[in-house]
């Protein structure tokens, strides 16, 4: 993406941008700058092991796996073979936990299921309740914009989830029974989809994937890992607390930029 389009979305997203009066002079020089610019960009060099362990397994379906391997399961559990559809179906029709009866429909996901980027949210609010996708009220315009930034959109190259398919009444927290019932369908989207690199957009998501009680402030700037598959995981700020609280979202900025390079160690070009 070129300067000048990063710019306007960074400038959508808020967030000033401040341009150096010595530019670098080249595309190999500006790297170079990134790596000074970012100091977490250090610990992206300690993420490069990682892609041996996040390597997709040599029986996986080139470009995205669409089916899970068959596994022995119990009578009343998901059926052995699970695909996007299956899932899709299973979630939409889920009356595991209570929210089923006050929500209008289940929110899946939306993006493309071959992306290496995952972000994974809390849960549906009452604009993607009624539309039945992830993040379309303003907080996902917001968070349409962070990602434009660091190159990413739903419609082709990353997948966006919630810990929870059903919304919450009056958007309150999840309560931990929910997570418990609802986890399991985005771990199933986790290992359908094998993505590279995991983004946690605030304190719920992130505490709940990482089964911690850490405040968002000390999960940020760090490469946690996720899983079997140990996917590298960033956390940031939810775009509706950005919304509430604009003077961080420079700090969402740098989580992104962190989040970009950690992506690029595991994916040099
Ligand atoms: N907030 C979330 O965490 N997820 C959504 O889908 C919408 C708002």
């Amino acid at each position: 993406m070129d300067a000048l389009r990063r710019n306007q979305y960074l400038q959508t997203m808020g967030v000033d941008v401040w341009v150096s009066r010595h530019p670098p002079a080249s595309a190999a020089v500006a790297t170079a700058v990134a790596g000074v610019e970012d100091p977490r960009a250090a610990d992206a060099a300690a993420v490069h092991a990682a892609a041996q362990a996040v390597a997709r397994p040599a029986t996986a379906v080139t470009g995205g796996a669409d089916v899970l391997p068959a596994v022995a399961r119990g009578a009343d559990e998901p059926p052995a073979v699970t695909t996007w559809e299956s899932l899709r179906s299973e979630v939409l029709a889920c009356t595991k936990c209570s929210l089923h009866g006050s929500r209008t429909q289940g929110v899946f996901g939306v993006g493309s299921r071959e992306a290496q980027w995952l972000v994974v949210g809390e849960a549906p609010g009452a604009e993607e309740d009624r539309r039945g996708e992830p993040f379309v009220g303003r907080a996902g315009h917001l968070l349409d914009a962070m990602l434009k930034a660091i190159g990413l959109s739903r419609g082709s190259n990353v997948y966006i989830a919630n810990v929870l398919k059903s919304r919450p009444p009056g958007n309150r927290d999840p309560k931990p029974e929910e997570v418990a019932a609802c986890l399991p369908y985005l771990m199933r989207q986790i290992e359908l989809l094998r993505p590279r690199v995991m983004l946690a957009v605030g304190r719920i998501a992130a505490q709940n994937l990482l089964s911690t009680d850490a405040p968002l402030g000390r999960l940020r700037g760090k490469v946690h890992h996720f899983g079997e598959l140990n996917t590298p995981l960033i956390v940031t700020y939810h775009p509706a607390y950005l919304l509430r609280t604009p003077s961080d979202k420079r700090k969402a900025w740098e989580d992104l930029k962190f989040a970009r390079s950690v992506f690029q160690a595991l994916n040099p070009t």
